[in-house]
């Protein structure tokens, strides 16, 4: 093994991340209702190439397989989200026991390959009876998020120890209500929908933590965030301030009203316009102690003030440096950064790196294999930074690369590969990737 090889505790958790509507397929059986991803997918021009998960990765009849694949890849653990349509088709109501079976069966599968469930509740995927009520917009949406919840632990909860609750509440609900790039597809021109529909889902979170507890009392419980390194493009005090909105909108806003009980001030100033409603209570119900801060980080953004720019009259600088098929910056200090200051200015009881990966144009070669040498580079940098984060004092428990497999990239479909396993989506063939035989190295040094 490579001398540079990061090291980290014997009990670490190092996982591979998936979401259920990107591999899952499998859409219209055993019950599953129909949610605002097989709606938004099945719209003309939302996905590249046309594109749908109606097939995905097959997950939903390959599972063993692909538990077979975390063993090769010496993972002790296995972030997976669970369909909230396979459970309640309606979204509420009847429960649909042949969804609650198949991940009971994958729950058991993993259990026995000695690999930790970590259990998302919420990647995104909303039934779609209860989008046509407004979905994230309708406060009631808590109660129904709350009841999906409560069955889920009840069901698993005797084994499953690892729940989050919700996965990046801003993605869901600005690129889903306000940039129309996400389900359900909305636009608005004012920032209010992704205020509203971020403290509905916020509020949510603090009602499904209470639920998880009361359901699995020796629970971990958390939530994730996408957060991103912000820095500003000079040290003019315009571009700084600038920089302090973009940070104030992507990470503070997020942060805030989950570790200190209150949004920040500084944003509540500049959308007094569009905030939502705020009930007695509602703060201290979004802030209830968590066990552990989820973070997914991918990027920075390096940004100047633009007088007139959306929502907050920022626009982000291109950098030179070296960048992923995304489009997205390389830029692992910025992971170092965002796990040295989310313990400093919020102190999570425990932090994991729920996501991190990257796209690249991955061929497959004669030999049959495919030498992904620039996402075998970005992880090892990566893991390096994390590592630098533990010895500098991060309570960082566990990391999981996003993600296990090449799958539906949302809006761009299979067009971006992700995975440190490689899917031929026409024949559903997997091939472990160069980065995932590094990955396994990896993980199993840290005995
Ligand atoms: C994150 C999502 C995940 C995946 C990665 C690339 O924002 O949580 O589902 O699409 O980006």
């Amino acid at each position: 093994m490579s001398s540079e090889t990061p090291h980290f505790a014997a009990d670490f958790l190092w996982g591979a991340s998936t979401a259920s509507y990107q591999i899952e397929g499998a859409v219209a059986e055993d019950g599953r209702g129909e949610t605002i991803w097989d709606r938004f997918s099945h719209t003309p021009s939302k996905i590249c190439n046309g594109d749908t998960g109606d097939v995905a990765c097959d997950h939903y009849h390959r599972w063993q397989e692909d538990i077979g694949l975390l063993k090769r890849l010496n993972l002790n653990s296995y972030r997976f989200s669970v369909a909230w349509s396979r459970i309640l088709p309606n979204g509420r109501g009847p429960v649909n026991q042949a969804g609650i079976d198949f991940y009971s069966r994958l729950v058991d599968g993993l259990l026995e390959a000695g690999i930790t469930p970590s259990l998302t509740l919420y990647h995104w995927d909303l039934p779609q009876p209860l989008q046509d009520e407004g979905g994230w917009l309708r406060r009631g949406i808590i109660d129904d998020f709350v009841a999906y919840t409560d069955v889920v632990a009840r069901a698993l909860g005797d084994r499953v120890k690892f729940f989050i609750t919700q996965n990046e509440p801003w993605v869901f609900t600005w690129l889903g209500y306000v940039m129309g790039e996400h389900a359900p597809g909305f636009t608005s021109e004012s920032v209010k929908p992704a205020l509203v529909t971020t403290h509905n889902a916020l509020l949510a979170h603090g009602a499904a933590v209470k639920a998880l507890r009361s359901a699995v009392p020796d629970a971990q419980v958390g939530i994730t965030l996408n957060l991103y390194h912000v820095d500003p493009a000079t040290n003019r005090p315009a571009d700084l301030e600038a920089a302090a909105r973009h940070d104030g909108h992507l990470n503070r806003w997020y942060l805030d009203p989950l570790f200190r009980g209150h949004y920040p001030s500084d944003m509540v100033e500049l959308w007094q316009a569009d905030l939502p409603d705020i009930m007695p209570g509602d703060m201290e119900q979004i802030s209830v102690p968590t066990d552990f801060l989820g973070v997914n980080y991918y990027s920075r953004h390096v940004v100047a003030d633009a007088p007139g720019g959306h929502y907050t009259e920022i626009m982000t600088v291109p950098q030179a440096g070296e960048h992923c098929a995304m489009g997205w910056e390389v830029y692992p200090d910025g992971l170092y950064a965002i796990l040295k200051r989310v313990h400093a200015d919020y102190a999570p009881r425990a932090i994991y790196v729920t996501e991190n990966g990257a796209p690249y144009d991955d061929v497959l070669t004669e030999d049959g294999q495919i030498h992904d040498a620039e996402r075998t580079s970005y992880l090892q940098r990566h893991f390096a930074a994390a590592a630098h984060a533990v010895r500098d004092g991060v309570p960082l428990k566990g990391y999981f690369v996003w993600s296990l497999i090449d799958n539906f990239e949302w809006a761009f479909g299979y067009s971006l590969r992700f995975g440190m396993v490689y899917v031929d989506f026409a024949t559903q063939q997997r091939i472990v990737k160069d980065s995932g035989k590094y990955m396994a190295q990896v993980a199993a040094a840290r005995s």
